[in-house]
């Protein structure tokens, strides 16, 4: 099979569209031929950083398409169903193989690109506002880097679960612009405007009941210092690839919290399951939407890669093999 593979870590030259062999199907798992890569925030930073499980290495966690063998022990999905697919790696290629626990059935009138956005955008995003951010009805919510795949999740689900307001963080203007069709109240340019000032002003020098940080560094510190009195932010990311250094010292007189989040530590309970299944079928009711900003044939992924670090993208970017 064709994938997109690299040597080493690096930028986004150091993918090559190559010859690779084509994965083995476990007993418990499935092969899919990949119709859409999802390429993930994580994606990125592995190939900056990640270590190289399989050489050459294939990154990504998520892609959907049509199952194509089943393992012997496998029940539950047969060839020809269309599943979306989340794993630890070997997204960008033509077939990947998967446990079979991590591929969701795709309900009929939802398109497989939509489906192959899903399960970590929205299920990570549910588990940092619902799960460990414990948001409820009528509280403010902030979502750092509001335009990013976690991000366009957690504004929806916020703006649907009854948040008095939604902010989102975002590098321009123009990219916060585009998140008020998805229940963004407020965009805060943080190249233009002090974030924890922005809040304050925002929310009556109340603060954010709950922030969504897939940001990290010194973002985090903001977003600390951007809580309300009981605020918990889910820290659940290092898009920002800079050294997590923060101070602390102010939360607990505020009796605020911090939790790290990470959804591929429980992806395989039975909550998480049926959690990324109750999320793909709202999806496909139409309550929820997969914002795709551009497609690139899987022999561009270098391209597609390097897009997404200009910071241009605003939602998904797909690469189609
Ligand atoms: N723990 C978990 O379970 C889990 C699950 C999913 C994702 N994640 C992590 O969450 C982070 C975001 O994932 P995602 O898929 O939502 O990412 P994404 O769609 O690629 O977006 C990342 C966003 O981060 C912002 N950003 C800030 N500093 C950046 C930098 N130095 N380089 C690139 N982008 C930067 C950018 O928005 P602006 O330009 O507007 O700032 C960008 O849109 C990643 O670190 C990922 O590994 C963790």
């Amino acid at each position: 099979m064709k994938a997109a593979v690299y040597y080493k870590n690096g930028g986004p030259e150091v993918l090559r569209y190559e010859d690779v062999p084509d994965p083995q199907c476990h007993p418990k798992g499935v092969v899919i031929r990949v119709e859409a890569v999802s390429i993930e925030g994580g994606d990125t930073l592995n190939r900056f950083r990640g270590p190289l499980v399989t050489h050459p290495h294939i990154v990504g966690y998520q892609a959907a398409g049509e199952v194509v063998e089943v393992g012997a022990e496998v029940t539950t999905l047969k060839v020809g169903d269309r599943v979306c697919t989340t794993g630890a790696f070997g997204s960008h290629a033509e077939l990947r193989a998967v446990p079979a626990r991590t591929a969701w059935k795709i309900p009929d009138g939802l398109s497989t690109k939509e489906a192959a956005v899903i399960p970590v955008t929205f299920g990570t995003a549910d588990d940092c506002l619902f799960e460990f951010g414990r948001m409820k009805k009528g509280e403010v919510v902030l979502v750092q880097a509001g335009a990013s795949g976690v991000g366009v999740a957690a504004i929806q689900l916020a703006a649907r679960a009854g948040a008095s307001m939604v902010l989102a963080t975002a590098s321009s203007d123009e990219r916060l612009e585009k998140l008020k069709a998805y229940g963004l109240t407020h965009g805060i340019n943080y190249r233009t405007h002090d974030v924890v000032q922005e809040v304050m002003r925002l929310t009556d020098k109340k603060g954010c009941d709950v922030i969504v940080d897939s940001v990290g560094g010194p973002t985090l510190q903001s977003s600390i210092l951007s809580l309300a009195y009981r605020g918990r932010v889910s820290m659940v990311g290092q898009a920002g690839r800079e050294p997590m250094t923060v101070d602390v010292g102010s939360m607990m007189g505020g009796n605020r919290s911090l939790s790290g989040v990470f959804l591929g530590a429980e992806i395989n309970t039975d909550r998480v399951q049926a959690n990324i299944q109750r999320l793909i079928g709202d999806v496909a009711k139409g309550e929820l939407k997969v914002l795709i900003d551009r497609e690139f044939p899987l022999s561009q992924a270098a391209e597609a890669h390097r897009y997404i670090e200009s910071r241009q993208a605003v939602g998904r970017v797909l690469l189609i093999p």
